[in-house]
């Protein structure tokens, strides 16, 4: 974490290189290390405002690709093709609403995050919760052999989760990317080539 008065890094740099947050680094690095984005996929991205994981993964999909993002706040990005966004919360929306735009993908992201409330255990729990849900997104929605990455503190209860990816897919990777600040408690969790039902 940058010292208080000290600029950080990563977020100059998404400014200058017009990122709509920080967090485009993460998926960045992570998109390097497992190539998850190409050309032509379609993309899920769950708790996607402000916009810069839109943006990174329309840049690798391109124009004959698909980037459809849910949030309960709208993006602060331009929308146009290949990018769709569908306003929401994650536990009520309704699936067919985004069958509507897409009836399945080949990529699901999650960076859906709690709002903090500074209680370790609490905030936790409800990051957990929403992994989950995302997981239950990429349940049904994710094509078989497609990867699911998703977000979550880590704590006693991730490895639930990890057991569960790993029995869906054919690999499953803890990952803490470099613009993932040290302090944080955040961890990427990702399920490579999801097993055919
Ligand atoms: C860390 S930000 C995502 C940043 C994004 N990946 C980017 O690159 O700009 C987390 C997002 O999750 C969203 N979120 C958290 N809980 C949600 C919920 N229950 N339903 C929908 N969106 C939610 C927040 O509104 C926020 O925009």
């Amino acid at each position: 974490m940058p010292r208080p008065g000290v600029p950080d890094p990563y977020r100059l740099k998404a400014r200058q290189e017009g990122y709509a947050s920080r967090a485009v680094y993460k998926l960045k690095e992570m998109d390097r290390k497992f190539h998850l984005l190409k050309p032509g996929l379609r993309v899920l991205d769950l708790g996607c405002s402000p916009g810069s994981w839109m943006q990174y993964s329309a840049s690798k999909v391109g124009p004959s690709g698909l980037v459809l993002g849910i949030d309960r706040n709208p993006p602060e990005i331009e929308l146009a093709p290949p990018l769709y966004f569908v306003p929401g919360e994650v536990e009520s929306l309704d699936l067919e609403t985004v069958k509507a735009v897409c009836p399945e993908f080949d990529v699901i992201l999650s960076d859906l995050a709690p709002k903090t409330t500074g209680v370790k255990e609490v905030d936790r729990q409800r990051s957990l919760d929403l992994a989950f849900r995302a997981w239950e997104y990429a349940r049904q929605l994710l094509k078989p052999g497609g990867h699911f990455l998703v977000k979550v503190f880590e704590g006693p209860d991730t490895p639930a989760l990890v057991k569960e990816l790993e029995a869906a897919f054919s690999a499953c990777r803890i990952v803490k990317p470099p613009g993932s600040r040290a302090a944080s408690r955040e961890i990427y969790l990702l399920g490579l080539n999801k097993r055919a039902a």
